[in-house]
């Protein structure tokens, strides 16, 4: 796929079409592998938390043996979830409505009166809750409806090496800290997820009140922006230090636990988190991260620290989606430290933080501009860094299409023309 192949132009019916959004439901959430929670989250034999997968309610558990299930949180009966809280630990799951009970892999055990009332020949193991494919990588869990979709390292194509990079640095993983929020806001999700894929180009305008107040920190200079992507939808947006005066190094963590991560990286690997600053992407579809060094994002004045923050879309209805925002640290951290990077993110990138204030009221004012008539005239345009040239080679040896332009709607392109892809609706 090339960049000239994607489209520049978006109708507004994606993003207001309630035929759209249930098409979507099917096409993209229900053929892609999604994220749905971190191991860290269900540490014990039993535990479980609720979760979606796009349109469908699912419990996600760690049964016996240390396996993890994510089946769908719907009784084989009559449909009623099984489980109406958000994380416990238990044995079963019994339906509150006939009574039903199943085992945390999803087994149906037992029904109220079973031979009196189905006879002998009554078959439980036809009946257990609706299991999804399940894959975990560096801790985070994720499943997929499909059961023809590739494996998903497979799916997540040469992005693979980047969530190797982001997750998988630290020799002792890393955990969620602080647990999940959750918020809904106004907005289809898909311009959530477009913005987070790669637009530098709303910083200077919608956050501009950050720059003023120095909360950006001062990064003229010494870094500039690229963009990387693979046709399956997966992108990041980078800072690169570009300035060879500046000493590569990882800033914001503890030393010996980030020397210790260096040393035992791939060297690519290394040169990768030494010369990138801010961070944040996409894992196409619905999976949003961002990871900065704070002395490009906020000042080491005020003994700012790293962060990691996970987010996925949830599709509410085409005018509404849910955030589900988690932040993850490095388990070997210590409790001041990752008590630091959480405040630090809740602060930055938490539902009512600085940032997302901006960013959330702009999606709020895009759905309020979807106009009807006239607004289903006039298409989205997604023509940035078309005709721009790169300033030069790719500053990054790393896999997948690297774009050295930071001003650029190269990502955005990609997220689009893979979503249409999916959708059936490109040749
Ligand atoms: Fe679950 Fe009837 S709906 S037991
Ligand atoms: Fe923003």
């Amino acid at each position: 796929m090339s960049i000239a192949s994607e489209p520049t132009a978006v109708p507004r019916s994606f993003y207001r079409d309630p035929a759209v959004l249930e098409r979507e439901l099917g096409e993209v959430f229900g053929r892609s592998w999604l994220f749905v929670a971190h191991e860290s989250e269900i540490p014990q034999v039993g535990d479980y938390v609720t979760r979606s997968m796009g349109g469908d309610p699912v419990i996600v558990s760690r049964t016996q043996g240390d396996g993890v299930r994510v089946m769908l949180n719907s009784c084989t009966h009559r449909g009623t979830q099984v489980c109406k809280v958000s994380h416990g630990n238990t044995t079963t799951f019994r339906c509150g409505y006939h009574g039903w009970v199943f085992g945390t892999d999803g087994d149906l055990k037992g029904v109220p009166g079973r031979r009196a009332l189905y006879g002998p020949d009554f078959d439980l193991s036809r009946l257990g809750l609706r299991q999804a494919r399940t894959e975990v990588l560096h801790g985070l869990i994720f499943a997929t409806w499909d059961p023809d979709a590739p494996d998903l390292m497979t799916s997540l194509g040469e992005f693979g090496w980047y969530l190797d990079a982001f997750f998988g640095l630290f020799p002792g993983g890393m955990e969620v800290y602080g647990g999940m929020h959750r918020v809904n806001v106004r907005g289809n999700w898909k311009i959530h997820a477009e913005n987070f894929s790669g637009d530098g180009y709303h910083l200077q305008v919608a956050h501009r009140t950050m720059f003023e107040l120095g909360v950006m920190g001062d990064q003229a200079g010494a870094v500039e922006g690229f963009v990387v992507n693979d046709p399956n939808g997966h992108c990041l947006r980078s800072q690169y230090l570009a300035d060879e005066g500046v000493p590569a190094t990882v800033f914001g963590y503890e030393d010996e636990l980030i020397e210790k991560a260096l040393a035992a990286a791939d060297p690519e690997v290394r040169r990768f988190r030494e010369k990138t600053t801010v961070i944040h992407g996409l894992v196409y579809p619905n999976l949003l991260l961002i990871t900065t060094a704070p002395r490009y994002f906020g000042t080491d004045a005020d003994g700012s620290v790293a962060f990691t923050q996970l987010r996925v879309l949830t599709p509410i209805d085409q005018h509404h989606h849910e955030v589900a925002y988690w932040s993850l640290v490095p388990r070997d951290a210590s409790p001041e430290w990752k008590a630091k990077s959480y405040l630090y993110v809740t602060r930055q990138h938490g539902a009512a933080s600085y940032f997302e204030a901006d960013d959330l009221e702009n999606f709020r004012r895009i759905d309020a501009g979807l106009g009807a008539v006239a607004g289903a005239r006039t298409p989205y345009n997604y023509e940035l860094g078309v005709g721009a040239a790169e300033s030069g080679p790719p500053p990054w040896r790393g896999p997948g299409r690297i774009v050295r332009q930071d001003f650029t709607e190269a990502n955005q392109r990609t997220f689009v023309g893979r979503y249409l892809e999916q959708m059936g609706e490109r040749a």
